[in-house]
């Protein structure tokens, strides 16, 4: 008997150490059943925005609001001929599908595309827009009325962003710095939710503060094939499974472990990212919150103000920090500067203030914060100041990011290859023209008709001259 039970022992002991985990090398979530801590919601039961910051994004849980905007007429302008006939001019930012190759090009730009070509080429693309939604569009955009019936959330509205994919798109499991409202304009989304109290256990990337390192926030797994043995914290997860359909819309607080995956064809998502507000529940104003409110009508986002905004072409302001953030910031400045603030102490104050860009321009930050005039900055001038000028302020304080810009091209091909075809072409004929040039750099190297356009107008001096002799290029 007691042999018998030794040989049994052993027996489990050998099959339990073989065998491999349960989900080993399979997708995010096959480890464990998904778990329903996710609340949902319909227009008829949908939280009030009081109820909202109280339950949900104080506490941080995260939510669904199930057809909240399926009957609103704007739902039916979310196809690819409306948007392309209405908004086709307007830029985007596109990003490869893979992330290891660089940002792809566009009909402008790398990194860039209009609509009208991302939509023309989507079938075959290996792009996928992840963009600032331009303001333009607002209109067509209404927000559920659980967070704008009433009350400060749109105070707090930072950033609109679009992401549209033909099919197949996947995230990283990863979190964000803001909170954020995304609905589900077209096709489906899987949306894999890790329960707070886990995140300890996902395997956070360090951040790198060197170029091109990583920024932290995300996971290292692969969430396509999830290494169990060398990642066997991921096993004890607690996860849900949300799937989103046209007119849903999910609220995923800051700093909440999510991954996200596109089902196939054309799929699109419009992403409020709103302000953090910690545990200061005075941050939002619900004053207003009176009497009936009007929990069953949506708002179109053209009636708020954003904090940064995209018109569809020039510098983007992807990525910027939260203006009221970056309000307390310059009060410090300010506080520091004490009573005496005027232009010479501020500079030398501001000047002096560690971590900051090299073209900060101290001058323009005191003259945009001095609404009076009167040559002296107080705490009352910044703590009134406009979105407007706190906006100023922002670019001054933030860093040039070439992915909002249309210089990205300059950071993927290089001088030494420009100098090179120059070098060629230059050596080949008696004379350079400006038709020929553009053409051999957009087919050699692969870049845009606008950057060499660019280039071969800074080599002659100036955007009306077509011909050069070789002789005269140094
Ligand atoms: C999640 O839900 C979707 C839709 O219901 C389903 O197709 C998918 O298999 C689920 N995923 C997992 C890992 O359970
Ligand atoms: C992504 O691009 C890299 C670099 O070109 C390549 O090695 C890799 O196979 C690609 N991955 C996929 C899934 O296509
Ligand atoms: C796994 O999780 C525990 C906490 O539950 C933690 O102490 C441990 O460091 C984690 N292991 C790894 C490899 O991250
Ligand atoms: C967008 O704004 C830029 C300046 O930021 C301006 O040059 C451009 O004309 C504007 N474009 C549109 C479409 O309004
Ligand atoms: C800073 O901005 C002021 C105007 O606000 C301008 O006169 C000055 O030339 C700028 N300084 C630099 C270094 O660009
Ligand atoms: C604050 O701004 C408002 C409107 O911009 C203005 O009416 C008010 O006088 C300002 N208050 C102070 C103390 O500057």
């Amino acid at each position: 008997m007691v042999v018998e039970h030794v040989i049994v022992g052993l027996l489990c002991l050998s099959v339990c150490y073989a065998a491999t985990p349960v989900g080993h090398l399979q997708p995010f979530g096959f480890h464990r059943p998904a778990g329903s801590f996710v609340k949902e919601f319909t227009l008829d039961n949908a939280p009030t925005p009081l109820e909202f910051s109280n339950n949900f994004v104080l506490p941080k849980n995260a939510a669904v609001f199930r057809g909240n905007l399926a009957n609103e007429p704007e739902l039916k302008h979310w196809t690819n001929d409306y948007i392309k006939s209405n908004y086709g001019e307007l830029e985007v930012r596109l990003r490869a599908l893979n992330e290891s190759l660089p940002d792809p090009l566009g009909e402008t730009h790398y990194g860039r595309d209009t609509i009208r070509h991302f939509v023309d080429n989507m079938p075959s693309s290996n792009s996928y827009v992840v963009s600032e939604l331009p303001q333009q569009m607002y209109k067509e955009f209404p927000v559920i009325p659980t967070l704008v019936t009433c009350g400060g959330f749109p105070k707090h509205f930072a950033e609109v962003d679009i992401w549209w994919n033909g099919g197949g798109g996947t995230s990283l499991l990863h979190e964000d710095s803001f909170h954020q409202l995304s609905c589900q304009m077209i096709g489906e989304k899987q949306w894999k939710m890790v329960e707070p109290g886990y995140e300890d256990l996902v395997y956070e990337q360090v951040e790198d503060e060197s170029e091109g390192g990583t920024d932290g926030g995300a996971s290292e797994i692969d969430p396509l094939s999830v290494d169990l043995i060398k990642y066997p914290n991921i096993s004890k997860v607690s996860w849900s499974n949300i799937t989103m359909h046209p007119g849903d819309c999910l609220f995923i607080p800051r700093g909440y472990f999510h991954q996200v995956n596109s089902g196939r064809g054309n799929n699109l998502a419009v992403a409020i990212q709103f302000g953090e507000f910690g545990d200061d529940k005075s941050a939002v104003d619900f004053a207003d919150c009176t009497g009936d409110i009007d929990m069953k009508t949506p708002k179109l986002l053209s009636e708020f103000d954003v904090m940064w905004k995209w018109n569809g072409s020039g510098y983007m302001n992807f990525g910027m920090p939260d203006l009221e953030h970056i309000r307390a910031e310059a009060l410090k400045t300010v506080i520091e500067c004490d009573k005496d603030c005027s232009l010479s102490t501020f500079e030398r104050v501001c000047n002096n203030e560690q971590q900051h860009n090299w073209y900060r321009n101290c001058t323009t930050i005191f003259k945009t914060f001095d609404s009076d005039l009167d040559g002296k900055l107080t705490t009352k001038e910044v703590e009134n100041a406009t979105w407007e000028q706190l906006r100023v302020y922002g670019h001054e304080v933030s860093e040039f990011l070439e992915v909002n810009s249309v210089l990205f091209e300059c950071t993927i091909i290089s001088l030494r290859e420009v100098k090179k075809l120059l070098k060629q072409e230059i050596g080949k004929y008696d004379y350079l023209t400006r038709k020929r040039w553009v053409t051999k750099y957009q087919r050699i190297l692969a870049g845009s008709k606008f950057y060499g356009e660019r280039i071969f107008t800074q080599l002659v001096g100036s955007e009306k001259t077509d011909k050069v002799r070789s002789k005269d290029i140094t």
